[in-house]
């Protein structure tokens, strides 16, 4: 396919490519291939014919862009125009820090074929060539960080033949799910704040664009911006975009019109209007959509309390949000970016939620293309930050094994693992030759347990040691590839020695009378890249020990009991940040505190997970104290409404009190083995597995709980109640 360009500069307007297309014959199928460098999307006659947003979506784009295939039978097949416009998405626009533009290219372009099949078997074909011509387009400026501005009355005059673009890119058939529209949300409230702005509110935090319908008098304006939040005085605070402005902007042509920005999202719940042309607002004008990867929705759950169910309702809002082709920290900042370690953090509850193999098999694609020769993984894929150069960090780079063997246990595609495998061999070896000790990862600069908050206010990491976290980190992906070698029926001897071997310079390097501690070769470590603040004597270091399994047994309840004090001294509360708390509850459980797992989970007060909810959260925040108990707001330097990591709970949720576990990937085989609390009066949690639909449900009556498993016939299940009862069921319903 020949890649075509403008042969004008448009800055930062979208453009039309276009071609009158006349075919030989009346063909009995008509199919079109389309990418583009930028985002667009494919009319015929002027009308929109693709029903996927945001195409091509995310990619690589030096190693690989996705081109999708469109059947045109409904509308081309006495021929027509045939036009793609491209506005300038991740590919062109603003991406990364510091205002960061063209990324992939300075300028937008697409590449297409129009492929007719007649009666007889032969076909004619119609490429993006010179002989298309280019038009201006309404969409005056577009930018995934700044928004878009549409002229509705604009005329799009033509600007010439294309040209043929000396930059090209290599082309892929679509890999991943297609972006689309999902929800429609209607307006809760419209209102003037306190400032005298007028603002709208959707009541759900969530990723998309606000569609108009409208008819205002032809040259007047709608505009907003977005925020997640209103400050504690009632007005719109959107600070915290940093300098993302997440504009959008139309002028009106008079006619009855409908209305949405074309190559962008935004992360909002509220919209304030900057320019309006009517006196009152008139909310129904206004639809917020939601805009997510088009995963098949597998999970469900419910419970007796309603704080939990709400929580529920915010971790699925925050997968939603971020799982927009790629698997992205927040959407609403100047960051929506495939950070690597929030990615490993969800993974699991993300594939309780939805089924999302298809997504994550483009997104570790991309991995694999941009690890480093020696095995690195930076922290951002599809690497927007290169010129800024991320850290090559424990905890993040480990999605590099995490990501593939979670994929792995919850839907066992073996051939898919076998396509990551080389990947995951890779990380464990660059960690392998990374510094100096052979069997510690000592060196580098980490993102250590970010967000936790042992460290002093303000500071972003944690007090646990980062080389601490990054050898806990080098066992856990040996570990993950040795299991994966062998599910694989590879020879893994060399990383089992590997394992061993990290796992005794670990316990030799940071345990010590079953305490935490940093001695020997651990000392070796640069204390220039700890915080001030550094102590292996924190919440995380006893959790990722515990987890990952690197004490002796007999250490283990010693471990687990100071795990269990610190809480409790701390009023039931944690103090971990994004590496610790995924594993927290499951140690707990795991080491017979389940009852204070259930504390933490039902605290309602700061830190936790209910704090955010009853402060009328909803979605997951960055931080658990993104707005504090007095309103004040954490500093919007780094402070998103909108981030999942922490809603990794559900994986706790769903795997030990629902008690659903995988024995054998892709749930063939279940352990269901559920840890109930009274206080929650009942709990049920599903999932659509490839064998059907698997669920456990149980309920308190009169003080004593009781059990009903639904079962799919192709799984058998273990049940191993909490009172020493135990069964193997398969295919029915089974109540206890
Ligand atoms: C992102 C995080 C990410 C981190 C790296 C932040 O700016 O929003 O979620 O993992 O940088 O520490």
């Amino acid at each position: 396919m020949n890649w075509i360009k403008s042969p004008v500069d448009t800055g930062e307007g979208a453009v039309f490519f276009d071609r009158r297309i006349a075919w030989r014959g009346r063909p009995e199928h008509v199919e079109a291939k389309v990418t583009a460098m930028g985002v667009y999307n494919l009319l015929v006659n002027g009308v929109r014919v693709n029903k996927n947003v945001l195409a091509p979506g995310w990619t690589s784009y030096a190693r690989r862009v996705q081109v999708q295939t469109y059947d045109l039978d409904g509308c081309l097949l006495a021929g027509g125009t045939v036009t793609v416009e491209v506005g300038r998405g991740w590919g062109v626009g603003t991406i990364g820090y510091d205002n960061h533009v063209h990324h992939w290219s300075d300028h937008v372009s697409t590449a297409a074929e129009i492929t007719a099949t007649y009666a007889d078997g032969s076909r004619e074909t119609v490429s993006t060539g010179p002989d298309w011509t280019v038009r201006a387009h309404p969409v005056l400026t577009t930018d995934i960080y700044n928004g878009e501005t549409i002229d509705t009355t604009f005329v799009p005059r033509e600007l010439g033949r294309a040209l043929i673009d000396e930059k090209t890119f290599p082309t892929v058939p679509q890999i991943g799910e297609w972006i689309t529209t999902q929800e429609r949300i209607s307006p809760v409230k419209a209102f003037v704040s306190p400032k005298g702005e007028k603002i709208i509110d959707f009541g759900q935090n969530l990723t998309g664009w606000v569609e108009l319908n409208v008819k205002g008098p032809r040259g007047s304006i709608i505009a907003f911006d977005h925020a997640e939040i209103l400050d504690k005085d009632g007005n719109f605070h959107n600070g915290n975009y940093r300098s993302a402005k997440a504009l959008a902007r139309f002028v009106l042509n008079g006619e009855k019109q409908t209305l949405f920005p074309r190559f962008t999202f935004y992360g909002f719940r509220y919209i304030r209007l900057l320019e309006y042309p009517f006196e009152e607002v008139d909310p129904s004008q206004f639809t917020a959509v939601a805009v997510h990867s088009d995963m098949r929705r597998t999970g469900s759950f419910e419970c007796g309390s309603p704080l939990i169910d709400r929580l529920y309702h915010n971790i699925l809002w925050g997968q939603k949000s971020n799982y927009l082709d790629v698997p992205t920290d927040c959407p609403q900042r100047d960051e929506r970016l495939g950070w690597t370690g929030d990615a490993e953090v969800f993974v699991r509850t993300a594939a309780i939620q939805y089924d999302v193999e298809k997504f994550f098999e483009k997104w570790l694609g991309d991995m694999a293309l941009e690890q480093g020769e020696n095995g690195e993984v930076a922290g951002v894929v599809p690497d927007a930050l290169r010129d800024v150069r991320t850290r090559i960090s424990a905890g993040w780079g480990d999605a590099a094994t995490i990501c593939p063997w979670e994929i792995y246990r919850a839907y066992g595609n073996k051939e898919l693992l076998r396509k990551h495998f080389p990947m995951m061999k890779k990380w464990v070896d660059y960690i392998h030759a990374a510094g100096s000790e052979e069997f510690l990862w000592l060196d580098g600069r980490h993102y250590g347990d970010w967000l936790a908050l042992d460290a002093p206010y303000g500071k972003c990491e944690g007090a646990t040691p980062t080389h601490l976290i990054a050898s806990a980190f080098f066992a856990r992906s040996c570990e993950l590839t040795v299991r994966a070698g062998r599910a694989l029926g590879e020879d893994v001897g060399e990383y089992e020695k590997l394992y061993q071997n990290v796992v005794r310079s670990f316990r030799e390097c940071y345990i010590e009378d079953g305490r935490p501690v940093v001695k020997g070769a651990a000392l070796k470590s640069d204390p220039k890249n700890e915080p001030p603040y550094s102590t292996p004597d924190t919440q995380t270091s006893r959790v990722l020990i515990l987890r990952f399994g690197l004490c002796a047994e007999e250490d283990r309840p010693k471990l687990a009991k100071q795990l269990a004090d610190m809480i409790e001294k701390n009023g039931k509360h944690l103090s971990t940040g994004f590496l610790g708390t995924p594993h927290l509850l499951h140690v707990l459980s795991e080491n017979g505190y389940t009852k204070l797992a259930y504390d933490i989970l039902l605290n309602e007060s700061f830190p936790g997970w209910l704090f955010s909810v009853k402060q009328g959260a909803t979605t997951m925040w960055e931080h658990w104290d993104g707005i504090k108990e007095d309103g004040t707001i954490w500093p919007d330097s780094m402070n998103s409404f909108n981030h999942y990591a922490y809603g990794a709970v559900y994986d706790w949720i769903f795997g030990r009190a629902a008690g659903v576990d995988v024995t054998e990937p892709g749930y063939k085989r279940v352990r269901l083995a559920p840890e109930p609390d009274e206080r929650l009066g009942y709990l049920a949690a599903g999932i659509e597995t490839r064998f059907g639909r698997l669920e456990s449900r149980w309920e308190y009556k009169d003080g004593k709980a009781r059990y009903r498993f639904t079962v799919p016939e192709k799984i058998t299940a273990e049940v191993v109640l909490p009172d020493g009862r135990r069964d193997v069921v398969s295919g029915g319903v089974f109540e206890y």
